[in-house]
């Protein structure tokens, strides 16, 4: 039944629907007046033609906008469908209605099935993006082992070596030594600070709250802006996943603040509740619009935020960044913690 009253086209709904008025105008008109009228001398016949032309025109009109209603709705339907989509609910569909129009019908099947891909990409997307993430941290702590074990050790061998070059009775030779000391010296720490970087040793072995805190007095260091650092509720060590994701949303949220911002102020907040652990990193800078960052307008989303959303995601966590906070930016991780 279903099927038949959808193969119907929106036309000749509308069409059976007029001609059903119609019919059942013109059979119910002849026999008010072959019943009643003729029975009855007082009727006038221009009121009843005039009360039969304006029932008439009620039902037709009512029938009409029902009908086309009705077929049309799967359009109101994909607009809605679309919105929530928009909205994040990758899930929705528009589901089946007995009175759609067969032609609509394709179109809603072609957007149900449109959809189900952007689903399939989006997946494969993250899969994606997980290993690439997963990737760059194996690659980081590779390098970091070999700037440790190698270079490192490289140049404090050369360093003691021009270290007895000082006991030259030469003093030209003695006062390159010394300045040669000095540029080793400066190398091995802008090597170890590096190393520190792109792995932080203190986090793996100190947990997250040494590794953030060193970060802080690092970042407040170099920057000269003044950065706060607030912890509680951790009293143990969290999840080796959920201490890296939250040490590299502060490290990128601090660095952002830093280059972009323009802040005079910042402030870094790690709390543990029962439930879930928080990070929230926030400075008085100038702030920006993250729709535009997010938006296609060629901008787009820094890889810097995507990154840091995708990370905390993948934890089961939820980011949030508010750009317009008047004045500056708050970026919020938020992770469940699972016993
Ligand atoms: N704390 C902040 N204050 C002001 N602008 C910011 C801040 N954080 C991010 N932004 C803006 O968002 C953009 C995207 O950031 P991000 O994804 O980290 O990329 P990148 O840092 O490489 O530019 C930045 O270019 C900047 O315009
Ligand atoms: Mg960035």
């Amino acid at each position: 039944m279903q099927e038949r009253v959808q193969r119907i086209p929106l036309r000749h709904k509308v069409l059976i629907a007029n001609a059903l008025v119609v019919l059942v105008g013109a059979i119910f008109g002849t026999w008010i007046t072959a019943n009643v009228v003729s029975h009855n001398e007082g009727i006038r016949m221009v009121a009843l033609a005039a009360g039969f032309a304006l029932i008439g025109t009620v039902i037709s009109v009512h029938i009409n906008l029902r009908v086309i209603r009705a077929a049309l709705k799967p359009l109101e339907d994909i607009v809605a469908t679309a919105e929530r989509v928009r909205n994040g609910d990758y899930s929705a569909r528009t589901g089946a209605d007995p009175m759609r129009d067969r032609e609509l019908e394709q179109i809603v099947e072609s957007f149900n099935s449109a959809l189900d891909q952007v689903e399939i990409d989006r997946s494969q997307i993250k899969v994606l993006v997980n290993s690439v993430i997963a990737a760059q941290e194996d690659e980081r702590k590779r390098i970091a082992r070999e700037l440790h074990d190698d270079t490192s050790q490289v140049l404090f061998a050369q360093l003691l070596r021009v270290s007895a070059m000082k006991l030259s009775d030469n003093p030209e030779i003695r006062e390159m030594a010394e300045s040669l000391e000095m540029m080793f010296a400066e190398s091995m720490e802008a090597v170890r600070r590096l190393g520190h970087e792109l792995r932080p040793p203190s986090l793996d072995d100190l947990g997250l709250l040494e590794a953030t805190g060193a970060l802080v007095q690092r970042m407040s260091e170099r920057s000269g802006i003044e950065i706060a650092y607030v912890t509680s509720g951790v009293r143990e060590r969290l999840d080796p996943a959920v201490e890296l994701v939250l040490y590299r949303v502060a490290q990128e949220a601090l660095t952002n603040m830093w280059k972009h911002a323009k802040a005079t102020r910042a402030s870094v907040s790690i709390r543990r509740t029962d439930h879930q652990v928080e990070l929230a990193v926030d400075d008085n800078g100038r702030g920006f619009d993250i729709n535009s960052e997010n938006a296609s307008d060629g901008k787009g989303l820094g890889l810097g935020l995507f990154g840091m959303q995708e990370r905390v995601e993948l934890v089961g966590g939820n980011l949030e960044i508010i750009g317009n906070r008047n004045p500056g930016t708050r970026v919020r991780a938020s992770i469940p913690l699972n016993e």
